[in-house]
């Protein structure tokens, strides 16, 4: 088992399997152009695979696949396919941004793949295209359906703007609540490759917003998930991501992999480890090592509003938010 310096235990990698993505989101990485990680520096699925077997020996329970955007890269579904087969128990689930699936939901279904989170900040085709970078609502949608088709779970996240999809957050999660999805409301979280022009909704207003159409009750935390959750009077719950909240720290139980193989122990954090070095020579007491040593230097909190008012310069592309 993993257990960090602050007693939380640690069962959940988060893999970053691409950086690259097919949208520009205005919270995560709005410009062009763009150099990226050469491709000669990815690990490969084979390598990815055999720091996954590690860390499921060490005590991994739940992995999510991340990008930038999964399905960019290819055979995605037979990486799926090989950690399914290694461990079918494992609670495995993806986020993507949905684009792709309507034509690969099925595929990553039969590998073994459980559940996915997607993003749907609006449901108005013009304000996709300012978010995103380009027209991308239809494919987002059509990918959704099929995902639901096929037996995925999907959960929704929303990123709520000011001036762009605040006005939607009730538009959005009915679209939600009717097809049975829970939906997830993400504090925007400031970092240097966002566009400056981002005021994101505080979740006080954003739940007075919500109090003018809905009666609601506070759940609190619900085990490791970093939601504040929600329940309304007719039983379904949302949930809003505050990282600027202290308590969000508290029930931590994650780390996360880029596609370099940077071991990262915190979303904020700037201390990473890398596998890359012991994967590539195949040494999987070396990996684990570094995994126990990312494991125990993991913070006790983000450093998000912390006193210093930094802003983090960790880029959600390559650790996938
Ligand atoms: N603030 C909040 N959420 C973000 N995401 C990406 N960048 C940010 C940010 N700066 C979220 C998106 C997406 C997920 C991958 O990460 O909502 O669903
Ligand atoms: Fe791509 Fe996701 Fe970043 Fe948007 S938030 S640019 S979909 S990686």
């Amino acid at each position: 088992m993993l257990i960090d310096s602050y007693q939380r235990v640690v069962d959940y990698l988060r893999i970053s399997v691409t950086e690259r993505c097919n949208f520009r989101c205005q919270y995560c990485m709005p410009e062009k152009p763009f150099s990226w990680v050469p491709k000669e520096n990815l690990l490969t699925f084979e390598e990815l695979f055999l720091f996954v077997k590690v860390a499921i020996d060490e005590g991994i329970k739940k992995i999510r696949i991340t990008g930038g955007e999964p399905l960019l890269r290819e055979d995605l579904d037979k990486f799926i396919k090989m950690i399914y087969d290694y461990a079918p128990d494992i609670d495995l689930a993806m986020t993507t941004n949905a684009y792709l699936l309507k034509s690969t939901a099925q595929k990553l279904k039969e590998a073994g793949l459980k559940r996915l989170n997607v993003s749907i900040d609006t449901l108005k085709p013009e304000v996709a295209q300012k978010i995103a970078g380009k027209d991308v609502l239809a494919n987002v949608l059509e990918g959704v359906e099929e995902a639901r088709a096929v037996g995925l779970k999907v959960k929704v996240n929303m990123v709520p703007m000011k001036n762009m999809n605040a006005d939607e957050i009730v538009d959005v999660l009915e679209y939600c609540k009717t097809r049975n999805m829970s939906i997830r409301f993400i504090e925007y979280m400031e970092n240097s490759f966002a566009s400056k022009e981002i005021s994101g909704l505080k979740s006080e207003e954003l739940l007075s917003r919500l109090r003018e159409h809905y009666r609601f009750e506070d759940e609190g935390f619900d085990g490791a998930s970093p939601s504040h959750y929600y329940r309304m009077s007719d039983g379904y719950r949302f949930g809003i991501i505050e990282p600027y909240e202290d308590d969000f720290c508290k029930q931590c139980n994650r780390i996360r992999l880029t596609a370099e193989g940077q071991l990262i122990p915190c979303l904020y954090f700037d201390e990473a480890l890398s596998i890359s070095k012991a994967i590539k020579g195949g040494d999987v007491v070396g990996a684990a090592e570094v995994l126990r040593e990312v494991v125990k230097n993991k913070p006790e909190k983000n450093r998000w509003g912390g006193e210093d008012g930094e802003v983090s310069s960790r880029a959600f592309y390559e650790t996938g938010g």
